[in-house]
């Protein structure tokens, strides 16, 4: 085992199919495959040293201790799959800007899974890390791989991991986070999605429209066919948002700016300019469209949105020590 600190980076995805649901809580193994989109503007740095007088894990995020069982829980299993017994000093800073509702689980574990090991010597394969991230939190087992990622819900710990997808779209795609003011997020995505796989009746419903979505927007990148994969993942966006709709209790992640954000981009739409919404388990809105029409959305946002709640992000890398 080295003594020294490794650090490594890893970006948050957006899900254009939704993971929203496990068949496997301890597993976190997902009711469907889902895809994703890694982006370059936000990610997390995350340093991990095995110190040998440490009785307990030490978890810095931000500059600030912070005690999270969660963190623990997932050491535990590094742990075991490096069969390394040490406990670590582990410092985290998100780079997202403040306040964006961006910081995410998924760049977190996936920057955690390749410190954790490679701190401890080992230098596990992608598809390892990214099993072993998916341990943390379900949208990390994307966040390994740069560009498009796919997740594979797989039956075990072994089957169930992502991998790229390399499509040669001629889009050059771009993703605005429209950042929504809001009050500390409602309800955790694990107990949300716990909500409405135990209560929605339209459950089943969402499984397989959620697993013929994935299907056609590989054929509509395969076709090149943009139109078709923003109308895909926009409207399985909000097919995850009814669920929450339909739980008992009913519960939804919108304030009224997102609302408008979605009204300003249906009424762009419906001025010819090619673009489309979807959202995660939080207010913000993040608009997907092509380079070419930036300038004139972000023109349009702008009547409604200050500059500095309008952040624009590209496709990201793979993780990787620094
Ligand atoms: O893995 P979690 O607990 O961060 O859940 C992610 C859930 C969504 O962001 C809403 C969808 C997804 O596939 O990322």
């Amino acid at each position: 085992m080295q003594n020294s600190a490794v650090t490594a980076r890893a970006h948050t995805n957006i899900a254009l199919i939704k993971y929203w649901g496990k068949k496997d809580q301890q597993l976190i193994l997902p009711m469907n495959g889902s895809l994703s989109l890694t982006l370059d503007k936000f990610y997390t740095d995350t340093s991990v040293e095995y110190l040998p007088n440490l009785n307990a894990d030490v978890f810095y995020l931000n500059g600030t201790e912070v005690a999270d069982p969660k963190i623990t829980r997932f050491m535990d299993i590094v742990r075991q799959k490096t069969r390394s017994s040490n406990y670590a000093l582990i410092k985290s800073t998100n780079h997202v800007p403040t306040a964006a509702g961006l910081a995410s689980s998924a760049s977190a574990y996936a920057a955690l899974a390749l410190a954790a090991t490679a701190a401890a010597g080992q230098n596990f394969s992608l598809t390892e890390l990214s099993r072993l991230a998916r341990r943390g939190s379900g949208s990390a087992t994307r966040s390994i791989f740069g560009g498009f990622a796919e997740w594979l819900p797989g039956t075990d710990d072994q089957s169930s991991y992502a991998q790229p997808l390399d499509f040669q779209t001629d889009w050059d795609l771009r993703m605005i986070a429209i950042v929504v003011d809001a009050l500390p997020k409602k309800v955790s995505s694990r107990h949300g999605m716990q909500t409405v796989v135990e209560t929605s009746p339209f459950y089943p419903a969402w499984i397989k429209s959620a697993t013929q979505d994935l299907a056609a927007i590989k054929q509509a990148m395969q076709n090149n066919d943009f139109q078709r994969f923003g109308e895909i993942a926009e409207s399985n966006a909000l097919r995850m948002h009814a669920l929450n709709l339909s739980a008992v209790p009913h519960f939804n992640y919108f304030e009224p700016q997102s609302l408008i954000a979605m009204q300003a981009v249906e009424n762009l739409r419906a001025a010819g300019i090619s673009c489309y919404y979807t959202m995660d388990a939080g207010p913000n809105v993040k608009v997907i469209c092509k380079n070419k029409d930036l300038d004139v959305i972000l023109d349009k946002l702008h009547h409604y949105f200050p500059s500095d709640h309008l952040l624009v992000a590209a496709a990201g890398p793979n993780v990787k020590l620094l």
